[in-house]
């Protein structure tokens, strides 16, 4: 199989383009399912202090022979934290038994809290003192991006967004590209649900390349430049999803699978979503 891809960031550091998610996984489904794609090859895990299970990442982390400097770690800010990011911070590091982590995100703008910019502020103030590697955003529309860039002077390297072929924000995620922030899909198997592994296109493709719909829906991502982070705590399905690398989409699936957007989120909407 091909080696796994890594894209460099605007600060310089580099990512995994592939990595395992954990949302709504419990302590020991997290602590596995980070064990057993560790085991076949992941080398990034997208956790948040949100989840509750950044412990079970650190145990992980602690059980593993794969070497801390190999593994790309990312946990986020929580939106009551906004104002205490560095004592939220501590709380994620003791948790994950970690002196840094690779990418801290904010989590939620908020954006009737009016607090991302003080926010960023302290989140910058992280990254210099050296406890976290880059710093970035989640669910950052692009007024909020250019609030928060206007304000401070400093770019998120990453905006993780809600993206899969029923939603793919081509506009925002082009809007991103062009101030080189790396975007980041989350939800990218719209949650193994939505139809989107029955799509014929998605199925034709499958066929065509022998893999299955989650694959060609994650080579998808890939192929389309994104960071791409599917959860899964079942270790077939684990593996599955890593074994991508051997294959690519010419331009043409690519547009075909561009007619499944129907701008249908599942999450909330970052303009209205203060939670
Ligand atoms: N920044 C944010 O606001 C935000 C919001 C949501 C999510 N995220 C991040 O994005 C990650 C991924 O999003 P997500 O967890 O919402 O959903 P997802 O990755 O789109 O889908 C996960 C679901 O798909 C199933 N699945 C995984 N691989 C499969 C396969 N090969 N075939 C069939 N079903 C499969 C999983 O089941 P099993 O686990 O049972 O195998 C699970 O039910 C999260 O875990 C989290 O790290 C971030």
């Amino acid at each position: 199989m091909a080696d796994q891809p890594y894209i460099k960031l605007r600060d310089g550091n580099s990512m995994p383009q592939l990595g395992l998610g954990v949302w709504q996984a419990s302590d020991d489904d997290a602590r596995n399912a980070a064990l057993k794609a560790l085991e076949v090859g992941y080398r990034h895990i997208d956790t948040a202090a949100i989840y509750k299970n950044e412990a079970a990442i650190g145990a992980a982390l602690q059980e593993t022979a794969v070497p801390r400097d190999e593994i790309f770690i990312t946990t986020k800010l929580w939106n009551d934290d906004q104002l205490q990011a560095e004592k939220a911070l501590e709380t994620s590091l003791n948790k994950l038994q970690l002196e840094t982590v690779d990418l801290y995100l904010m989590h939620w703008p908020c954006p009737e809290k009016g607090n991302y910019v003080e926010s960023w502020k302290q989140m910058i103030a992280l990254q210099q003192q050296g406890r976290v590697k880059s710093i970035g955003v989640c669910n950052f529309n692009n007024d909020h991006l250019k609030h928060l860039i206007d304000e401070t002077g400093v770019t998120p390297v990453i905006n993780q967004i809600e993206l899969h072929p029923m939603l793919q924000q081509r506009e925002l995620h082009a809007w991103n590209a062009m101030h080189h922030i790396q975007t980041e899909s989350w939800s990218p198997l719209a949650q193994g649900g939505e139809g989107v592994f029955d799509q014929p296109i998605i199925r034709h493709l499958a066929k065509k390349y022998d893999k299955t719909p989650a694959q060609i829906v994650i080579r998808w991502h890939l192929d389309s430049g994104l960071v791409v982070i599917p959860k899964s705590v079942t270790p077939s399905r684990i593996e599955e999803n890593f074994a991508v690398f051997d294959f690519r989409l010419e331009k043409p699936e690519l547009s075909e699978i561009a007619t499944l957007d129907k701008g249908h989120r599942l999450g909330p909407d970052p303009k209205t979503f203060n939670g």
